[in-house]
């Protein structure tokens, strides 16, 4: 199985995309690390990871706690011993618009959503490197968005925070492929389109109705993986655009496996 004694670390792995990534990778032979602030749904989670035969360590961690972070990490080693593959998942949608809300509720919004996805990701990488580099190498794969360019204010949304934070994240593997590079651990990034979660339901239900589903973007996910310790690293795969059938999005995903690049970012 592609990642039999590997062990894998997701944060926002209660719902979701992070579900989805937790019960593949757990069918692949993974053991899991799973970091959330929704306790009771992570818990779920890992029954689910158990059900599989595989270990399942649920962490209640807010990953914008850097504190909180290194503790959760230090667990993970203690018990599981490794971290092979890090999925930087976790993330918030917060209405960030300029012209609604409060003072306090914009600047809250927009804190919070670079903290999560920006200073969260970087810390959960910190924590996570040092033990693939004593494996000889690992994966990290960043969770951005098919919008990285545009963002999402095309469409009225009030996204600056959620925009500006993916951004953060985009520029991150490019960064963190070249320095991670030496060591053998591989930085890329998804972009997929619309998925059906509880994010993008609270957003809006027929995008997510039409959208890919959690399935599809950890197909996507094992499939970077499966391009193997030599395969690209520092690269961008934007699939399943929101508004095509969901199978455009399921033959994209699959064809992540054979290609050499991933999308230009202009
Ligand atoms: N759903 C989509 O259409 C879509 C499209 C493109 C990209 N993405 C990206 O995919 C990733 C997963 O999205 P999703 O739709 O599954 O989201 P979701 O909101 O459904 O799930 C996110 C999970 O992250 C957890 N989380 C939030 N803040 C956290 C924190 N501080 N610490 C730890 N955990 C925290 C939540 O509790 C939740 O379990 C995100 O990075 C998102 O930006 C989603």
């Amino acid at each position: 199985m592609l990642l039999s004694g590997q062990v894998v670390a997701i944060t926002g792995s209660a719902v979701g995309i992070g579900r989805a990534l937790a019960v593949a990778c757990a069918a692949e032979g993974a053991d899991l690390a799973l970091l959330d602030i929704d306790a009771p749904a992570n818990l779920e989670t890992a029954d689910a990871v158990r059900a599989t035969g595989r270990r399942a360590l649920a962490l209640d961690c807010d990953i914008a706690d850097a504190g909180g972070v290194r503790a959760a990490f230090a667990r993970i080693l203690d018990e599981l011993g490794r971290v092979d593959v890090l999925f930087n998942n976790a993330a918030v949608y917060i209405d960030t618009s300029l012209t609604r809300g409060t003072f306090a509720s914009q600047s809250e919004g927009y804190a919070r959503s670079i903290e999560i996805c920006a200073l969260g990701g970087y810390y959960c990488t910190l924590a996570a490197v040092p033990s693939m580099r004593a494996n000889g190498g690992g994966n990290v794969i960043n969770l951005i968005t098919e919008h990285i360019k545009e963002g999402h204010m095309m469409a009225g949304l009030g996204s600056s925070g959620y925009d500006a934070a993916k951004w953060v994240q985009w520029r991150q593997t490019e960064s963190w492929a070249v320095e991670l590079e030496p060591y053998g651990i591989r930085v890329n990034a998804l972009g997929p389109g619309a998925t059906d979660t509880p994010m993008l339901r609270a957003v809006s239900v027929p995008h997510a109705e039409n959208g890919m589903k959690p399935e599809d973007v950890a197909l996507a996910a094992l499939n970077v993986i499966r391009q193997g310790p030599k395969g690209p690293t520092g690269q961008t795969y934007i699939f399943g655009i929101s508004g095509q059938p969901r199978e455009v999005g399921r033959r994209e995903a699959e064809a992540i496996l054979t290609r050499s690049e991933g999308d230009r970012i202009p």
